[in-house]
């Protein structure tokens, strides 16, 4: 029974009882139509709602999104519990989210655990809430408190719901103190449906609509939101919950909606592990202890992660000034996590306590490491040079010092795994974890599993990414795993518009018009030219010869335009502010002139076509080589570690949208047009022949240890 429901004299009792969250479906919401016309009949004095198990509820049960609605529909039985003769209380523990908050607002009185989570999140699945919640939370708690909440979809704890009137009281149990209430307190509480919004004039539609666009950008849902808010101070409340109605039901079937599901559902799933490592919980223990080899932009932030996490990290620097590096580099990020109030100073001082920045001392007789503190390390990271030679120098120096058990991993960008792992005496300890800049922020985590690579191995690679909170993504051994060899596609036809036709910014107004916060050219400002630069050095010798070399980048890198750091890149920054440089444009056409190239204009939609089709296209080779498990996974990596709008669901589940005909045909009409476009992967010819769709495939054995 999804809703129970007993009497002890005049008090009801209904339980929600959908484990493991209470998700409302059709059989809770015609239970509690029934529970309301039992409570009547019985002439029952008040009816306590609370959640069975974990927590009150925690919302609609997405499982029915994609199928009509059925009725009872919630906004009806919400109504119902308002308008019963017997007063509603709700007594509230654990999660009262979205649709389970809105059964809280129908009630006449709320009453949480201080610990209860409440709130309005439908927009982070591209909903507005569509059960009354924009038309009452306004009425109860002012119109500036509801624009802090629903166009948001931040949730509060039960104190702080508390601080705002959106329950009425806190209380170890709910239940027993929804008992205590005076009966003549509880009869006069006007429902919320009779109450007024009212007008406030502090109020300012605009501000919250500019703060919605720049916090999630090219959404439509929060918008939504925010004019069904102004509609609460204007309209009648059933006008307002009929426009509600009208705009949930449009934006449930909406490809936003569908986009941010997938890619809701695509981050649960790939939190867990999989099957070959989950069943050996003891693998999945985060590290106590561990060791960072080089402290610089990576190493530095890789080191944050894990303090902030609680874990003990040691720094080891190769010199005096790696070191002094190192320290700036951790009390910089601590010192800005001091000034945004993520952290307090007793927070900072127990994060500096339990860091230790080292020099690497190799034993002057062996060469080798042999510094004691490493021998209760479980984990070492390398984050030195991306350099083959000196990482394996490094790997093989530290390898004797550590407990046999401890796991190395490498964060290299590019570089073979299977390389570095082969001059380890134990090459399945080895795996890749490669972060993302800044490392401890950024939430994607590439697993990279190398042909010898553990179960333990992998499994803590998941650890890590549960205890740092990151989106693990299991891929596997090529240049470049999934991220970095999309994005070189992605720089590749880039730079081939802009020889042929195109400028920085075009590009980068294109792509931003996409969904994205920032183009590619403004982005390899930011990170540095000289990195893609010593990248594309390092592929010289095994570069494609009859794909086209763009030399433009390399021009500027000689000019020292290594982007923002040196004041000029792709842009220049006088008083620190990007803007375009005509000089950069005066470089473009002599080099497309020396490469006899007729430049011509192209329209921001072809600019977008032509990046997405070679994103795409690469990444459906990923696919077919099983470097990624699944589609969904590249969604994960272009999502959380590429920038890519996540309303679009990610790069391929986009590309589903589109349908494989219509990128097969696109892509041959490109190739037709210029033979050195991208040919169609095998993969994308095979889905458009069998009208397969890219969600489909899924290499699973790939994420399985040695599969
Ligand atoms: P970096 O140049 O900022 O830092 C490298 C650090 O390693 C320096 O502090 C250096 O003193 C230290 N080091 C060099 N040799 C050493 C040795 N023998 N023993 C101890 N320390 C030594 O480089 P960055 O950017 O932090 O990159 C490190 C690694 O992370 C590279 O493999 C890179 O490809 C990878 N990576 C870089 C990203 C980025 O955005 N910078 C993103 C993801 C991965």
């Amino acid at each position: 029974m999804a809703v129970t429901w007993h009497n002890h004299e005049s008090c009801g009792f209904v339980v929600l009882n959908n484990p493991p969250v209470n998700a409302i479906n059709h059989n809770m919401r015609a239970g509690l139509i029934s529970a309301v016309k039992w409570a009547e009949r019985e002439k029952l004095k008040r009816v306590i709602l609370s959640g069975s198990g974990r927590g009150f509820a925690a919302g609609a049960d997405t499982k029915e999104f994609d199928h009509p609605p059925v009725s009872p529909h919630l906004p009806d039985v919400i109504n119902c519990i308002e308008a019963s003769t017997v007063p509603w209380i709700a007594a509230i523990h654990g999660a009262a989210l979205g649709g389970g908050g809105e059964l809280a607002l129908g009630c006449r009185y709320r009453i949480a655990r201080a610990d209860a989570t409440i709130g309005f999140p439908e927009v982070i699945l591209g909903l507005v809430p569509g059960a009354g919640a924009t038309q009452r939370l306004p009425r109860l708690i002012g119109l500036n408190e509801a624009l802090k909440l629903i166009p948001t979809g931040k949730t509060m704890s039960g104190r702080a719901a508390m601080a705002i009137g959106l329950v009425d009281a806190i209380d170890d149990d709910p239940i027993n103190a929804a008992k205590l209430i005076d009966q003549k307190i509880l009869s006069e509480v006007v429902p919320l449906n009779l109450t007024r919004a009212g007008a406030d004039k502090t109020v300012n539609y605009d501000v919250a609509r500019q703060i919605a666009i720049r916090r999630m950008r090219g959404q439509e849902a929060p918008l939504t939101a925010i004019s069904l808010l102004e509609t609460a101070q204007t309209a009648t409340f059933d006008d307002g919950m009929q426009k509600e109605r009208t705009a949930f039901l449009a934006l449930r079937a909406s490809s936003q909606a569908r986009a941010l599901r997938h890619i809701f559902f695509t981050e649960r799933a790939a939190k867990k592990p999989p099957k070959a490592i989950a069943t050996q919980k003891s693998n999945l223990k985060p590290p106590d202890h561990v060791v960072v080899i080089g402290g610089g932009t990576m190493g530095s932030g890789i080191a944050y992660a894990f303090l902030n996490a609680n874990i003990r990290v040691t720094i080891l620097e190769s010199d005096d000034p790696g070191m002094q590096r190192a320290n700036t580099a951790i009390d910089t990020i601590i010192s800005a996590s001091l000034a945004s109030g993520h952290i307090d100073p007793q927070a900072a001082a127990d994060r500096r306590n339990r860091l230790k920045v080292m020099m690497i001392q190799p034993d002057p007789d062996t060469g080798k490491l042999g510094n004691d503190n490493l021998t209760n390390v479980d984990l070492v990271i390398e984050a030195v040079f991306e350099d083959l030679a000196i990482k394996k120098e490094i790997l093989q120096a530290i390898e004797p010092a550590l407990n046999p058990n401890a796991i190395i991993a490498t964060n290299t960008s590019y570089l073979d795994v299977n390389k570095l792992a082969a001059c380890l005496d134990n090459p399945s300890r080895f795996v890749g974890l490669h972060f993302f800049a800044p490392a401890h922020i950024m939430k994607l985590l590439e697993i990279v599993k190398g042909s010898e690579t553990s179960p333990v191995a992998l499994a803590m690679g998941y650890a890590v990414a549960k205890s740092l909170g990151k989106m693990p993504v299991v891929a596997g051994v090529c240049d470049g795993f999934i991220g970095n060899r999309i994005l070189a596609a992605l720089r590749e036809a880039a730079d081939a518009i802009l020889m042929d036709g195109s400028t920085p910014s075009e590009i980068d107004e294109a792509i931003v018009a996409f969904g994205y916060a920032m183009g590619p050219y403004e982005t390899q400002d930011l990170s540095g030219l000289d990195i893609a630069h010593a990248n594309r050095r390092r592929l010289d010798a095994s570069r494609d010869p009859s794909r086209r070399y763009i030399p433009i980048a390399d021009y500027l890198v000689t000019q020292n335009r290594l982007g923002k750091k040196t004041g000029a890149g792709w842009y220049h920054y006088p008083n620190g502010k990007i803007a375009i440089d005509p000089k950069v444009e005066d470089i473009i056409c002599r080099e497309a002139k020396a490469a006899n190239i007729k430049r011509r204009h192209f329209s921001s939609d072809e600019i977008q076509q032509r990046l997405l089709l070679a994103m795409v296209n690469e990444a459906a080779n990923i696919l077919n080589e099983g470097i990624a498990v699944s589609a969904a996974d590249i969604d994960l990596v272009m999502v959380h570690g590429y920038g890519f709008p996540r309303w679009r669901g990610g790069l391929m589940h986009y590309a589903d949208q589109l349908g494989a005909t219509l990128v097969m045909a696109e892509l041959t009409q490109l190739c037709n047009e210029d033979p050195l476009f991208w040919q169609p992967s095998q993969l994308i010819i095979d889905c458009a022949k069998t009208g397969r769709d890219f969600a489909s495939y899924n290499n699973q054995s790939a994420k399985q240890p040695n599969a």
